[in-house]
C-alpha cells in the first residue's frame, strides 16, 4: 500500500470519528472499521491472494480502500454493496483519490437482493452491514464461493444477539475452520474447505 493511500486512510479515520461523534442519526454514521480490524482484514486478503472479494457494507469506502489496496496488486477485484446512495457517493469520491476505482464495483441497494443476483465466484467475503440479514446472505453465497474462501464478519462481540444466527450458521458449514478474534468490535473469521 503506498504512502498516499495510508495518508488518506489516516484522514478518513479522523473524519469518521468526528463525523460519527456529531451525527445523531445512526443510519448516517460512517461506522468505519477500527483500524486494527482493518489491518487484519487486509493481511488476510493480501496473504491469501484473494482475487474475487465481496464487501457487504461500503459506507464511505474506508474498509473498501483497505480491501482493494490488498487485492488489486494480485489482479483482484472488489464488489462492494451499500443501500445508502449518499454514502456510496462519498465512497466513490474517496476511492477516486486512491487510483483503485477500476478494481472496484460499487453496487447500491439491498445487499440480500443484490447477492441473490451476483454470479460469483467469491474467495473473500466481508460482512459489515446489518447482522440480521447475514445468515440469509451466507446461504445465498455458499454455492457461489471458490473452493477455498475466507468469510469475515465484524461486530461479533459488540452485537452478540444480532450476530448469533450468523455465527451458528458459519460454524455449521461443512469443512469450515472458524475463530473469533477479539479485535475491535470482534471479528469472525472462517475459512471454508479448511481440510
Ligand atoms: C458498519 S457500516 C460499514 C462500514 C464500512 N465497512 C467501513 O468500515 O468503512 C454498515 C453499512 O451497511 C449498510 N447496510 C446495512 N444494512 C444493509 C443492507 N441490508 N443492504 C445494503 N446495505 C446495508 C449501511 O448503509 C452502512 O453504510
Amino acid at each position: 500500500m503506498n504512502a498516499e493511500i495510508r495518508k488518506l486512510l489516516a484522514e478518513l479515520e479522523e473524519q469518521g470519528r468526528a463525523h460519527d461523534a456529531g451525527e445523531t442519526d445512526r443510519s448516517r454514521k460512517f461506522l468505519n472499521l477500527e483500524s486494527e480490524t482493518a489491518r487484519i482484514v487486509s493481511m488476510l486478503a493480501r496473504g491469501f491472494r484473494a482475487t474475487r472479494a465481496l464487501e457487504i457494507g461500503t459506507s464511505n469506502g474506508y474498509s473498501t480502500i483497505w480491501l482493494a489496496a490488498s487485492v488489486a496488486p494480485a489482479g483482484g477485484r472488489v464488489i462492494t454493496i451499500d443501500r445508502s446512495a449518499e454514502k456510496q457517493k462519498m465512497a466513490r469520491e474517496n476511492l477516486a483519490k486512491t487510483g483503485l476505482l477500476e478494481s472496484i464495483e460499487l453496487r447500491c441497494g439491498d445487499a440480500t437482493e443484490i447477492i441473490a443476483a451476483l454470479p460469483g465466484p467469491f474467495d473473500f467475503v466481508f460482512f459489515d452491514a446489518d447482522r440480521i440479514s447475514a445468515p440469509k446472505q451466507l446461504a445465498l453465497l455458499l454455492p457461489k464461493l471458490s473452493p477455498q474462501a475466507f468469510l469475515l464478519a465484524d461486530n461479533a462481540l459488540s452485537h452478540p444477539a444480532e450476530i448469533a444466527d450468523y455465527l451458528a450458521a458459519i460454524q455449521n458449514v461443512n469443512g469450515v475452520q472458524h475463530a473469533l478474534i477479539p479485535v475491535g468490535k470482534g471479528l469472525s473469521v472462517a475459512l471454508t474447505d479448511a481440510g
